[in-house]
């Protein structure tokens, strides 16, 4: 089953059963740009414009990424970044004609696709830990980078992996109650910020949108940012990927439009910190769902 990119975006932002993933990368500007990595010898040009990576019954465990474009101001999303991916596949093995698409960040920065968990492959006595490959171009700048998991036994003797520049792109993932792996991938690229959002009322045509989730993860408190083309009720809640409500940070406030900020603490209903983990959180305005994004608490 093929899914479009826009299908891909709304189902991953909405269902309860899916994820993205978030380079640990937010800590000021400047140091927040994700860090590169080496290029391999696997990569095509040329790659499909696809959200779907790994053919229809590919081998290997289903798994959902998603994630946000910044700008070097570390919280402007930058929309139409080309994020070209190639992996290998459940074997370990690099296919020309399969495991590699190009997909597209959106008006509010935000990518996504689906495939499967790449394979380890021997690089000389070692095996190289399961990654996804990145080239991700926006506005004339170009970054090649790889993304890990989390808790990888060849990460230690990997020697790009286990570089200090790589420990911000080491990703968890969480699985959802079907098997399938989520992860949350922000990239943050060397470009100026393209567009002021409150100076620009085409970038966001009268939709409310979440434009940031930062740090991600969130190990105890972070910033929400949210843009409302004109004054609402704004209440923000937080799920599990099971779909299950776990927090309302923010009930029914009435905030003018632009862009709004929140802080937010990583608390369930009961104020116990969030187990580590991605959760989605939902913007709701006027008391319907307006918008969703994925982010990661962290330890
Ligand atoms: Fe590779």
């Amino acid at each position: 089953m093929k899914i479009e990119r826009r299908e891909l975006l709304r189902l991953l932002s909405v269902s309860g059963a899916a994820s993205l993933l978030g380079l640990k990368a937010f800590r000021s500007q400047a140091q927040c740009l994700t860090t590169p990595d080496i290029l391999g010898p696997f990569y095509l040009p040329g790659a499909p414009e696809i959200a779907q990576l790994a053919p229809d019954g590919a081998p290997g465990t289903p798994l959902f990424i998603t994630g946000t474009v910044y700008a070097n101001d570390c919280e402007s999303p930058v929309p139409n970044a080309k994020v070209d991916v190639w992996h290998a596949n459940d074997g370990g093995g690099y296919e020309d004609d399969h495991y590699r698409g190009i997909v597209l960040s959106d008006g509010n920065g935000q990518y996504a696709f689906q495939t499967i968990l790449p394979g380890k492959y021997l690089n000389g006595a070692q095996f190289r830990p399961r990654h996804f490959h990145y080239k991700v171009s926006a506005a004339e700048t170009e970054l090649t980078t790889q993304v890990y998991f989390e808790g990888d036994t060849s990460i230690p003797t990997d020697p790009w992996a286990s570089s200090p520049e790589a420990a911000e792109r080491i990703i968890p993932l969480s699985e959802d109650a079907q098997g399938n792996l989520h992860g949350v991938a922000d990239v943050y690229l060397d470009v100026e910020p393209l567009i002021n959002s409150q100076e620009d009322p085409e970038r966001y045509p009268g939709k409310p949108v979440i434009r940031h989730i930062i740090p991600n993860p969130i190990v105890e408190e972070g910033k929400v940012q949210v843009y409302l083309p004109e004054a609402a009720s704004t209440s923000l809640q937080i799920f599990s990927l099971q779909g299950k409500l776990v927090a309302s940070p923010v009930r029914g406030q009435i905030r003018a439009g632009g862009i709004q900020e929140w802080n937010i603490r990583v608390e369930n209903l009961h104020g116990l910190k969030l187990q580590p983990g991605i959760y989605i959180m939902r913007l709701l305005v006027n008391g319907l769902p307006a918008d969703a994004k994925r982010f990661i608490a962290g330890r």
